[in-house]
């Protein structure tokens, strides 16, 4: 692949590209700092190598993106414990090549029937965190196997069995592989919430009860055993039998209320993409229960107004309009947007570029509004940094974005006994009561309150950009309430400052999500810039590396991968 790059390099370099003028080209511009991996034929970007190689080696042996995804999907729940999952959900978008066609799948995990909306709530009506990050109560019914289940039976190739598929994740799992610091770190960093449950120390402590460290092996015997029940029996072998009576049992005993019931009638649901067009790019990405595609697309309408590329990338004037769109846009998703089977969200005028113009005229071009002056829009028509991203595009140009979660690093922390399968705490993305904030300080109404067979509201992003109907970029990140603005960004970088995907993904990124009332920004950008935003009245504070995005970017026959550095592990693999 470098060698495809490099020979692209020299013939590309023998152009003299002045600093002065905009970059014609700028994925292949001799100008870079960071360069993006670059393939052919098709690749896999994922937060860990030997799952994004899974996939690749199912793409060269003739399968299409979804079968791809598929596989790094289920490598990813052996390989990322703390991310990938067969116990919590996600979102995917599957771009149809041949039928110029976007779909997307939520496989979101759902409350149980039991669930009521004081579920998280003592005696007194106030909310307790311990009960939805941390209690059996947290987890819901999960979604993944449905999600893997749908998307291959209807999208896949034909070509691969769901067995096909599972077999290297199985192995892994049965065999064990080597950890890697990025494993042993996360373990280590949530030590205390994980090893306090037995069923999590017998499988991520060696058996004398020391630590896993860089270089020792970690061996799944049950979670392999759980796989092996899907390649079997397919999604049943998962929401029914052994997996779902263990999983069901672990629940309850932790103070839960799912039933053998709720696992049986869990369904990935299909939904209409959500669609809008930036300077002459069209955007799509993920409908509700995912705040992330509309909110993406309605900082991009207001951001549409500005001149951001002129303002420069990462000047204090372009942070400054991200900032107080991004502000507006987390107003109205505190009010508006929830699952959308049960509350009706005004999608539509959330998007609409006309509602954009009018949040766009509020904001000043000096002066930050304060988060108390900033209260949700009237939108026509109303009538975790521990999630994981990987994008997948094939030979025919089909591609895949998908984004999965357990919530929390390696979710609750408990493995239900007997299953590997580590338990999610998706529900404390409900807002368990007016103006209380989740984990992520964001808060919510009642469109978002616990219901039965509910699904939360998600941030979760995956996104793709096409320019004349041909599919030019597909992205998304982890990190919890900052996904939206993360993946905004990348769209920011490559579409407005022409940066390539390796250097938009390593750029120095921006969070503001309106409460708390404060402008967060990564290492690396300079004091002047900072001290300017500041004298326009943000409340500038750093914040640790966030996100880990995972991009392609498709142009003139190429594809260039960008697997953000942010964390360790991750891997663009083409070929
Ligand atoms: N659990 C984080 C999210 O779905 O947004």
């Amino acid at each position: 692949m470098r060698l495809i790059y490099a020979a692209f390099f020299v013939v590309i370099a023998a152009f003299d590209v002045s600093l002065a003028q905009p970059l014609q080209d700028p994925i292949v511009s001799g100008d870079a700092r960071t360069l993006p991996v670059v393939a052919r034929h098709g690749m896999v970007v994922s937060q860990e190598e030997r799952a994004s190689r899974i996939g690749v080696d199912v793409l060269k042996a003739g399968g299409n993106a979804v079968d791809a995804a598929v596989a790094t999907g289920f490598a990813l729940a052996v390989t990322l414990p703390r991310a990938g999952n067969v116990g919590g959900g996600g979102f995917m978008l599957v771009h149809l090549a041949k039928q110029n066609r976007t779909v997307a799948i939520d496989y979101r995990e759902a409350a149980p029937s039991a669930a009521r909306r004081d579920m998280f709530l003592d005696q007194n009506g106030h909310f307790v965190p311990s009960l939805s990050q941390s209690s059996g109560l947290a987890v819901g019914v999960p979604g993944t196997v449905a999600g893997f289940a749908l998307a291959l039976e209807k999208y896949g190739s034909g070509k691969f069995s769901l067995a096909d598929l599972l077999a290297p994740a199985i192995a892994l799992a049965r065999d064990g592989f080597e950890v890697e610091d990025d494993l042993a770190v996360s373990l280590r960093a949530v030590e205390r919430r994980l090893m306090r449950h037995a069923t999590t120390r017998a499988i991520f402590r060696h058996a004398d009860g020391t630590a896993l460290e860089s270089g020792h092996r970690l061996v799944q015997r049950d979670l392999a055993a759980t796989l092996q029940r899907i390649a079997q029996q397919g999604a049943g072998g998962f929401y029914e039998g052994e997996t779902a009576d263990r999983l069901v049992a672990a629940v309850r005993a932790a103070g839960g209320i799912m039933t053998l019931d709720d696992m049986k009638r869990y369904r990935a649901i299909e939904r209409e993409a959500v669609r809008g067009t930036y300077r002459g790019y069209d955007v799509v990405s993920m409908p509700p229960p995912s705040s992330g595609g509309v909110h993406v697309i309605q900082i991009l309408n207001m951001l549409e107004r500005f001149p951001l590329a002129e303002l420069g990338h990462n000047s204090a004037a372009g942070i400054h309009l991200m900032a107080e769109a991004m502000k507006r846009a987390y107003a109205d998703r505190e009010i508006y947007l929830g699952d959308p089977d049960f509350v009706r969200v005004p999608v539509a005028g959330l998007i609409s570029k006309d509602y954009a113009a009018g949040l766009a005229a509020q904001i000043s071009p000096d002066r930050a509004t304060p988060a108390e002056d900033i209260s949700a829009g009237r939108p026509p028509g109303f009538e975790s940094d521990q999630t994981t991203h990987y994008s997948v595009v094939d030979r025919d140009g089909n591609a895949v974005s998908n984004t999965t979660t357990l919530n929390f690093s390696y979710g609750l922390g408990m493995v239900a006994d007997g299953t590997g399968i580590l338990l999610n705490n998706e529900l404390d993305d409900f807002a368990s009561t007016p103006g209380a904030p989740n984990a992520y300080g964001l808060r919510g109404g009642a469109a978002n309150a616990p219901e039965a067979g509910k699904r939360p509201l998600s941030s979760m992003s995956p996104a793709m950009v096409f320019r004349n109907g041909e599919l030019e970029l597909v992205t998304g990140s982890p990190g919890g309430s900052r996904i939206i603005t993360i993946v905004l960004q990348i769209l920011v970088n490559v579409l407005d400052h022409r940066l390539n995907v390796a250097e938009a993904s390593e750029a120095v990124r921006v969070h503001h999500q309106l409460h708390p009332d404060e402008l967060r920004v990564e290492r690396g950008l300079s004091i002047d810039t900072i001290r300017i935003l500041e004298a326009m009245g943000h409340k500038v504070r750093p914040q640790r590396a966030t996100g880990s995005t995972q991009t392609i970017q498709r142009r003139d026959g190429y594809l260039y991968g960008a697997a953000d550095t942010r964390q360790r592990g991750t891997a663009a693999i083409g070929y």
